[in-house]
């Protein structure tokens, strides 16, 4: 399915002062967020809508709704800092969570924690994680949630690279990957470069 990167002067905006070094936790999460909605608002362009009958305080009408239920699952932590922009947007989203995290040593993905709604098979589910660097953890992500019965994915990301992109489209081409940026490379460490840093610590604070 391939990957679509948003350009998009705002987003761009936004990710600038993510990415300087300087910038607070506070504003590091509140351009996240932002951003987050941004990329929703696009993405959601091709959303099934469907006819319903309304009653206006004039007449009785036919307008349209939302056909599919929305779940975003964030891939803990940094994906955490998405939901709330984007449930700004579509407040009655479902939410699941799926805690992977990155072996600092064999970069292998290690799954911690996986909980998604019942209904996910028939959902439109977006998977959230700020940084596609290796794709190891978004690849784990995806087929625990396709284990769960998901078919309709998009993978929504802030910063990519096109090592990652290919790691999902390898395994997962039935999935299009989003994104915010389309980043240089990965250094020795599979940090994202220039990137903006550990975004989970970043948006934690806790480095
Ligand atoms: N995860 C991050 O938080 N940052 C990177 O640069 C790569 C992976």
């Amino acid at each position: 399915m391939g990957y679509k990167v948003l350009d998009h002067p705002l987003i761009s905006h936004k990710l600038t002062i993510m990415r300087k070094e300087d910038t607070s936790t506070k504003d590091f999460r509140e351009n996240l967020d932002e951003i987050a909605g941004l990329m929703a608002y696009e993405i959601s362009r091709d959303l099934e809508t469907e006819d319903i009958e309304i009653k206006t305080p004039l007449k009785v009408t036919t307008k349209k709704k939302l056909a599919e239920e929305i779940i975003l699952v964030p891939i803990l932590r940094a994906g955490l800092g998405m939901v709330d922009g984007i449930r700004a947007l579509i407040p009655n989203a479902k939410i699941g969570h799926i805690g992977v995290y990155r072996d600092e040593e064999t970069f292998e993905a290690k799954e911690y924690f996986n909980k998604l709604p019942e209904s996910i098979a028939d959902a439109y589910v977006m998977v959230l994680d700020p940084m596609l660097a290796t794709g190891v953890s978004a690849n784990a992500a995806l087929d625990m949630i396709k284990a769960a019965g998901a078919k309709k994915i998009k993978l929504v990301c802030l910063v990519g690279v096109m090592q990652g992109i290919e790691a999902v489209n390898k395994k997962h081409p039935d999935v299009e990957i989003v994104l915010a940026a389309l980043d240089e490379k990965l250094d020795e460490n599979n940090y994202i470069v220039p990137g903006l840093g550990d975004a989970g610590d970043r948006l934690f604070g806790t480095k």
